[in-house]
């Protein structure tokens, strides 16, 4: 396969370069996606990717390097020696101070006069700014290239703002992809399938046919090696306002006029602006903070997150947080989106629970008014999507049970299913945007969540202790009941 540039005409070769590039991310995401996308024959012809970092690595040490880190992350079954070493054969480290102009020349060097360009920003956002301005100088951005922006995308709304304002000084909007992994997920991308490839969910697509929404996204690792980035974020910057929101807005959206980035961007941000802002009174009210404490995750012990390696003794930053949500648009007016995300969790699962009206009156006896119907889309650990039904027991009289509808997706597809950021860099060869986030969306996450933060300052109470191996403190279940509901596994 050769790449076509953007014209369609002539094939071009491509030149990925990575910021950030012997950083945990490119070692545990970026360079196994590739490797699986070279396995398959996704990369073209012509891919050279340079991972760039202040490591005054040789090639060679370079190699050596990501053998050791790079192999543990890619699936034995996928894993090819002689694969391996041609995939090697693309890559080329350039040891690069980035903060330094000279230093571009380095890379200059490195790529092909003429090459379609993506520059994969995955450093701290305070380093895009240079680096920006770097590749400007040294001419190495044309009309073609692109970037991609790692999150976080921003600490608030002004940062966020600066950060979009430098990159765009640089880079037109339709050169700009700024990630979000969760976009890259294949049951995420089979949830706009499944809203719009169907009919017969559309009509009930609403409330109060539908009562309520639940997304959860649960960790059952804790903050690990990352305290040093996790301490100044916590959960709310780094899950909610983020990939929890996005999920929101699959769900909610109207239907796009087309397929087009910006057809779909249009109906995302539209649901991000009705979103109902909050005041102090319903912070305290509809939020709840939680850090976890020491407990067990799977039959082990596990520290408590103040005891854990670059924590202050004093941190009160949450690794857990659950909101109720409300969209003030015609379709979700009064239905709650409760929104949950944590670190050291009873288990790793993120699902999206619809939970559908309550029946009007119950004509047999010993059914319950509440609904049962549920339909349950669960993205990790495993895809599935299950419609849950009541149904009758086989027998005599009449004793109901609720039984599940399961689409057994994984049967019915046996193909190979890429990870996120694979699919996501092939989104970014190719110059697709549709799952990448618009300069308008990011920002209107943003004026939501920030009124959350500072709530939270002026009420200045500590985070709610939960036991880690445990599904977050109690207030979340609370926060539910007030509403008539559960949660999933409390349901
Ligand atoms: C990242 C967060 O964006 O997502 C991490 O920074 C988190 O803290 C990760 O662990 C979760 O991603 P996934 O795909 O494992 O659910």
């Amino acid at each position: 396969m050769t790449l076509q540039n953007t014209s369609g005409t002539a094939p071009v070769s491509l030149d990925l370069v990575i910021f950030g590039g012997a950083g945990d991310l490119s070692v545990r995401k970026l360079l196994p996606a590739l490797y699986m996308a070279h396995l398959h024959g996704n990369l073209p012809q012509g891919a050279r990717i340079h991972p760039v970092g202040r490591q005054a690595f040789s090639r060679e040490a370079f190699l050596a390097f990501i053998q050791e880190k790079v192999v543990p992350f890619i699936e034995p079954k996928a894993f090819d020696a002689q694969v391996w070493q041609d995939f090697l054969a693309r890559l080329n480290y350039a040891a690069v101070d980035v903060t330094q102009e000279a230093a571009y020349a380095t890379l200059a060097g490195a790529l092909n006069a003429g090459s379609d360009r993506v520059f994969y920003l995955a450093t701290a956002p305070s380093l895009f700014t240079g680096i920006c301005a770097h590749l400007s100088t040294a001419g190495l951005i044309d009309a073609r290239s692109r970037v991609v922006l790692e999150k976080p995308l921003g600490h608030d709304l002004a940062s966020a703002q600066e950060i979009n304002r430098v990159v765009g000084n640089t880079f037109e909007e339709s050169r700009i992809f700024r990630i979000d992994h969760y976009l890259g997920k294949e049951t995420v991308q089979n949830l706009m399938v499944l809203r719009f490839g169907n009919t017969i969910f559309e009509p009930l697509w609403r409330g109060p046919a539908i009562r309520s929404v639940q997304i959860t996204v649960a960790e059952s690792v804790g903050v690990g090696s990352r305290a040093g980035f996790y301490d100044g974020t916590g959960a709310l910057r780094d899950m909610l306002q983020n990939h929890l929101l996005q999920l929101l807005c699959i769900v909610a959206m109207e239907p796009p006029v087309s397929l087009d980035p910006d057809a779909v961007r249009d109906e995302k941000l539209k649901v991000l602006r009705s979103l109902r802002p909050m005041g102090v009174a319903e912070v305290a009210r509809d939020t709840v903070r939680g850090q976890y404490t020491a407990g067990a995750v799977q039959g082990e012990s596990v520290a408590g997150y103040l005891q854990e390696d670059s924590v202050p003794a004093d941190s009160v930053t949450e690794t857990f947080v659950a909101v109720k949500a409300y969209i003030n648009n015609w379709r979700w007016a009064n239905v709650p989106f409760f929104l949950r995300t944590g670190k050291r969790m009873q288990e790793r699962r993120s699902e999206i629970v619809i939970e559908f009206a309550d029946l009007p009156f119950s004509l047999f006896a010993d059914a319950p008014r509440k609904s049962v119907n549920r339909l349950v889309i669960q993205l990790q650990p495993e895809e599935s999507i299950q419609l849950q039904m009541m149904a009758k027991e086989p027998g005599s009289g009449m004793r109901l049970q609720p039984v599940s509808l399961n689409l057994d997706l994984e049967s019915a597809f046996t193909g190979r299913r890429a990870e996120a950021y694979e699919r996501l860099l092939m989104d970014v060869i190719r110059g697709r945007l549709t799952h990448f986030m618009r300069r308008d969306e990011l920002e209107a996450a943003w004026t939501w969540v920030e009124p959350i933060i500072e709530g939270w300052k002026v009420l200045n109470e500590r985070p709610k202790a939960y036991t880690a191996g445990t599904w977050g403190p109690a207030a979340s279940s609370a926060l539910m009941a007030r509403e008539d509901s559960a949660w999933m596994e409390e349901a």
